[in-house]
């Protein structure tokens, strides 16, 4: 983290009761850490958008795993994309579902195709991918190494 910076924001009285009553819910004792993850969460939307940046993920599934030969195309989907796998795990709900939350790790781009591969499978029932970057700082000196190594070819 860099040094402080104080800034001060004019906005619509009604707007900041209604944020202030919003992040209060939330659990924010502290206006500033609200605003601090709004920015965040932007930065990380915005790096995570790039389709060749590198992000790390989860998939979550629900399936039923009666539907016929589901276990099997989901072992080979994620079999054909195992870079992008760092792990899998694996939960017996009921009788009938299962939820199986898998760790991802790659290009934004090829993690997404992978998630909708996935997700769009006949017996999954829901689906989600959330990525990440570990790191906003990190994130920028992996990028610095990056052309580093490449001006160095
Ligand atoms: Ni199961």
């Amino acid at each position: 983290m860099g040094k402080l910076s104080r800034i001060g924001i004019a906005l619509d009285s009604d707007l900041l009761d209604r944020f202030d009553r919003s992040i209060e819910k939330s659990g924010y004792t502290n206006r500033s850490e609200a605003f601090r993850d709004l920015i965040r969460d932007r930065l990380v939307r915005e790096r995570t958008a790039a389709a060749g940046a590198t992000v790390v993920g989860t998939v979550t599934l629900i399936y039923n795993h009666h539907a016929s030969g589901i276990a099997e195309k989901l072992t080979e989907v994620q079999h054909a994309h195992h870079d992008l796998v760092v792990s899998t795990s694996h939960a017996h709900l009921d009788h009938d579902s299962c939820l199986e939350v898998l760790i991802v790790h790659g290009q934004a781009a090829r993690v997404e195709r992978f998630a909708d591969l996935l997700i769009g499978l006949k017996g999954v029932q829901h689906g989600r991918l959330v990525m990440t970057v570990p790191s906003l700082d990190a994130g920028q000196r992996q990028k610095r190494r990056h052309h580093h190594v490449h001006s160095m070819r």
